[in-house]
């Protein structure tokens, strides 16, 4: 059976963009592989971030993934700092990978520019860690969402490096995506993230979201309700199809085109869709969140387990460098 690697970093938001770029595709391979998933603390120590909070965004965005349907019993569910061999691994693999790749990547760049004062060693040789999440489990299929498509690139390419050089240990992963290749953020421009302040979170109470959803960016040749609207470019319609049946989705970009509807009327069918979908994982995050023991036994078991895969990796990975015994 072929397995899967995924990861999310609790940068403390689960967002919609998180959920249905890559999330929901994490659900649906439990059935057909070995998945692991992993909340990649480490990857998120490269942003500045409050030490005092990360145990509640750890827990949190795992009571997220349970509730989004991730299942203990068929996926191994694990905090990256839990399992030392990715940071091992990933010391071993910066041995052959090409430095100036690195500062080409679109999201360093981005990264950097972003928080200027930050500009840590860590934040450039993240993709580095990232191949050693995926080939520490020798995964062969990777679902994530278009952003991450570059890095994974370079993890291909590191693959194939360590393997020319000390001999066939890991299998070449190739990226997974769902439909949804990139969400936009409410501002209608950039990426949904929730460092750029533009994501609506899976968790987010009725009230914000609808409250969001309202602010949303809309048809700028829109300028009253009698314009016919563009759905196949509004951003509004573009979220629809997440939230509504196609039949529904249909009828909304008709009475836009149609100028029947509004922005306003598309953004309440909108809002009050999502409200509707995402309810039902919200009120399951509440519970695990209010069963934190729960929550830690569910990440321990799963760390117990990745460790039993990624020791067997690593005593592979030692011997093909010949390391010391
Ligand atoms: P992260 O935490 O930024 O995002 C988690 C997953 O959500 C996807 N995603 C999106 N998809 C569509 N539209 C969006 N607006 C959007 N925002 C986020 C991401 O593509 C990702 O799949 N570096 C990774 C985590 C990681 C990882 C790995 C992934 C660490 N090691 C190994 C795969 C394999 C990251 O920061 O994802």
């Amino acid at each position: 059976m072929e397995t899967v690697f995924s990861g999310i970093q609790p940068s403390g938001g689960f967002h919609i963009g998180n959920y249905f770029g890559a999330v929901q595709n994490w659900v649906e391979m439990q059935d057909k592989y070995r998945c692991l998933f992993c909340v990649v603390d480490l990857h998120a120590l490269t942003q500045t971030y409050d030490t005092k909070a990360m145990q509640e965004r750890v827990e949190t965005l795992t009571a997220e993934l349970l509730a989004s349907g991730l299942d203990p019993n068929r996926a191994v569910l694990f905090a990256q700092s839990h399992v030392p061999e990715h940071s091992e691994l990933a010391w071993i693999l910066s041995t052959v990978t090409p430095y100036g790749e690195l500062s080409r990547m679109t999201q360093f760049k981005e990264k950097s520019e972003r928080e200027p004062e930050n500009i840590n060693a860590g934040l450039m040789s993240y993709p580095i860690l990232m191949a050693a999440d995926i080939l520490l489990y020798r995964a062969t299929r990777v679902p994530v969402g278009v952003d991450q498509v570059q890095h994974l690139e370079l993890a291909r390419e590191i693959c194939r490096r360590f393997n020319s050089r000390f001999g066939n240990v890991f299998p070449e992963p190739q990226p997974i995506h769902t439909k949804a290749l990139k969400i936009l953020g409410v501002d209608g421009k950039q990426k949904m993230s929730k460092s750029l302040d533009n994501s609506i979170q899976v968790s987010d109470d009725p009230e914000v979201i609808r409250k969001k959803v309202k602010n949303a960016f809309t048809d700028p040749t829109r300028l009253k309700k009698a314009d016919p609207g563009h759905p196949d470019t509004c951003y509004v319609c573009s979220l629809q199809g997440y939230f509504a049946t196609p039949e529904e989705t249909a009828t909304y970009h008709d009475n836009c085109r149609t100028a029947s509807w509004g922005c306003v009327d598309s953004k309440r069918a909108l809002a009050e869709n999502m409200v509707k979908y995402l309810a039902p994982i919200r009120e399951k995050a509440a519970e695990w969140k209010a069963h934190p023991d729960r929550i830690r036994q569910v990440l321990g078991d799963g760390a117990q387990t990745a460790r039993v895969l990624a020791n067997d990796t690593m005593d592979k990975v030692r011997e093909a460098l010949g390391l010391y015994k």
